[in-house]
């Protein structure tokens, strides 16, 4: 019998329990054994549920027991997953987590304190939900030379940019009715200001350069200065807008990470994404362009993800990641150096635009002019666009 443990009971903790309960004999069938969730820790009691007897408030009841094998971390935040989870990963329990923001700032530890132990550290679902995006590309693709992951990482910010596109609405509007189908929460700042998005780009960073950077260190853009106008005019122009996360292997080994959004056009596999899902394209030597694609969140996705990594705890030869995020914030790629096209909306007349920024596409010309530039560094466009001052009425990166 293996136990395991649960640490938060919301709606993904639930989801795990739900799906080891009905998939039990594929379960055993798989690891050899019966799992048994001897623990839930969470401040709440749950007196109607099934498991209402496994409920405990007390994290040192798990920790002191040596009979949990496996901790399930479900319960968000930095402080106290971390702590608890390096306590379990210290007592010898393989962790799981779907925890992106203490993948993201605390991985290097934790995978390092598992593989002291002989033990995992798997956080499959911490990116993509649902998607099997993470070991594919540390097993499948590890013969390949990954140039760049990038990916729409994000399912609330690409229900509310597919709402603004398919039907016209402004972002506040697409924000309000995100509310109201309970994708984005009463707070939506992680998720509209891209914060959630950059965690999840700093671990898939971090996987394909072993270098880890705290979030705070990326270029992080959320999508709250999209205009209803901004989207239209992507449309007539076949492109779409998408917030993407983009991790790059530069040439000197550096790596360059940002979160932003950016016009994609239209026969690009990342602008058909659309809705509550999320993607992740790979673009690798020799494998070439690979997509994954699916949901980024919900009881039934995330908690696929997590049984899947809790059977590989119980099923692998060995308990050594085939990785290590080592910290290291002088490998990431200064950003100001970041070049690509850009598209501008402005009160400026052409002549005041050529002046600023040399020769542009003009996509529209009336009430404001909207153009695309040449390549540029984020510097070149920086100080040519402060040339026009408050002028600029909107901005947005092109992906090429
Ligand atoms: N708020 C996140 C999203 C949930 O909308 O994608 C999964 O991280």
């Amino acid at each position: 019998m293996k136990h395991i443990a649960i640490l938060g009971f919301g709606v993904v903790g639930q989801g795990v329990a739900d799906l080891l309960t009905k998939n039990a004999k594929e379960v055993k069938a798989l690891i050899g054994d019966d799992v048994n969730i001897k623990y839930i820790l969470d401040l709440r009691d749950f007196p109607d549920s099934p498991f209402a007897d496994r409920v405990v408030h007390d994290f040192n009841v798990i920790k002191a027991d040596d009979g949990v094998d496996a901790v399930i971390e479900v319960m968000g935040g930095s402080h106290p997953a971390f702590e608890f989870s390096m306590d379990a990963l210290r007592g010898k329990k393989h962790v799981i987590t779907s925890n992106k923001q203490v993948v993201a700032e605390f991985g290097a530890e934790m995978l390092a304190e598992a593989k002291k132990n002989g033990v995992c550290y798997h956080f499959e679902a911490s990116v993509g939900g649902g998607i099997p995006v993470l070991m594919p590309i540390i097993e499948i693709l590890r013969h390949n030379k990954v140039r760049e992951v990038r990916g729409i990482l994000n399912g609330t910010t690409n229900y509310i940019l597919t709402k603004m596109f398919t039907f016209g609405d402004t972002f506040e509007d697409s924000l309000k009715d995100a509310q109201a189908k309970g994708y984005a929460e009463r707070n939506p700042d992680a998720d509209i200001l891209g914060i959630d998005a950059c965690r999840k780009i700093a671990i898939l960073g971090g996987l394909i350069s072993g270098v880890s950077v705290m979030p705070d260190l990326i270029h992080t853009e959320g999508i709250t200065a999209i205009r209803a106008e901004d989207v239209a005019l992507a449309n007539q122009n076949a492109c779409a807008i998408k917030l993407l996360g983009r991790a790059i292997t530069e040439a000197d080994g550096r790596i360059m990470l940002m979160v932003a959004p950016f016009l994609i056009d239209a026969d690009a596999p990342l602008s058909g994404v659309n809705g509550v899902y999320n993607a992740v394209e790979v673009i690798a030597d020799p494998v070439d362009n690979v997509m994954f694609y699916g949901r980024g969140a919900g009881a039934g996705p995330t908690a696929s993800a997590v049984v899947g990594d809790l059977c590989r705890c119980f099923t692998e030869a060995t308990h050594t990641a085939p990785f290590a995020f080592e910290k290291k914030s002088e490998m990431l790629a200064d950003f100001s150096a970041f070049t690509c096209r850009h598209y501008v909306a402005t009160s400026a007349c052409l002549c005041e635009v050529k002046k600023a920024f040399g020769e542009v596409t003009v996509l529209s010309e009336g009430k404001e002019l909207a153009f695309l530039t040449g390549e540029m560094t984020e510097k070149a466009f920086a100080d040519a666009a402060a040339t026009l001052g408050d002028k600029v009425l909107s901005h947005i990166r092109k992906l090429a």
